[in-house]
């Protein structure tokens, strides 16, 4: 065997050791994952989203989010994600069986936002904070959306989601601000994001 094939022998069982343990045996490790359907209840975990929160989803993916805030959770064991009250347990394969692409972020500037539906359903309090963070959290470093709303004058009544604004950011008498497609999209999808339900391979702790 001349020193070429030994290279290419190589060459081609580096690829296909890769290949195996990176495609062919996650494949059939969890490739056909299914829903859990509570046979009680009838109901089936992960939760669809909503046509709006699938495209709220892709609002989250073109804003960047991601760069800023995980949705994956640790085990217990391996660090307190549960402590700082992201939720009751860890996520595993199952809980992303709906996600095209798949939104786990490695960076955790903000808090992880696996549960953030349960955390904080109020759509209110998630547009106000879309729209200037430090609303809310005054030293925020989360960017400012106002982009994702319109000012616009009110005609008749105000709209039943125009923005609820303290000082300085209220908009001038007359003028409200309303969430855009984009802005309610984006908020269905973060209220959509809930995985505080046990799963077989992944139960609440009993405490
Ligand atoms: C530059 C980093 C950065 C980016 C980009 C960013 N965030 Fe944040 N986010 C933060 C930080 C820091 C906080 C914590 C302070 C606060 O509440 O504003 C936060 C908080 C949040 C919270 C409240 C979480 C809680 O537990 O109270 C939500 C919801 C949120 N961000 C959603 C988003 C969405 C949606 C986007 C994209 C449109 C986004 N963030 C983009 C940094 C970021």
């Amino acid at each position: 065997m001349n020193k070429m094939t030994t290279l290419f022998i190589g060459f081609f069982l580096t690829f296909v050791s890769g290949w195996l343990g990176l495609v062919i045996i996650p494949y059939f490790q969890i490739g056909q994952l299914k829903p859990q359907v509570n046979e009680d209840t009838g109901e089936s975990y992960p939760l669809v989203r909503s046509g709006l929160a699938e495209r709220g989803k892709v609002v989250y993916e073109a804003e960047g989010c991601l760069y800023c805030h995980t949705q994956q959770l640790r085990p217990i064991d391996v660090d307190d994600d549960h402590s700082r009250g992201w939720g009751p347990r860890r996520t595993v394969a199952r809980d992303y069986i709906y996600d095209k692409p798949v939104l786990l972020g490695t960076m955790r500037t903000g808090p992880d936002l696996t549960n953030i539906g349960k955390r904080q359903p109020n759509e209110q309090w998630q547009y106000i904070h879309l729209y200037q963070p430090q609303i809310y959290t005054k030293e925020s470093i989360m960017p400012p959306y106002q982009y994702l709303f319109t000012v616009r004058k009110i005609e008749g009544a105000r709209s039943p989601d125009a923005l609820d604004l303290p000082a300085p950011y209220a908009p001038a008498s007359g003028y409200e601000v309303v969430p855009t497609d984009d802005a309610r999209a984006l908020v269905a999808y973060l209220k959509s994001l809930d995985h505080t339900y046990a799963l077989p391979e992944a139960p609440l702790p009993k405490d």
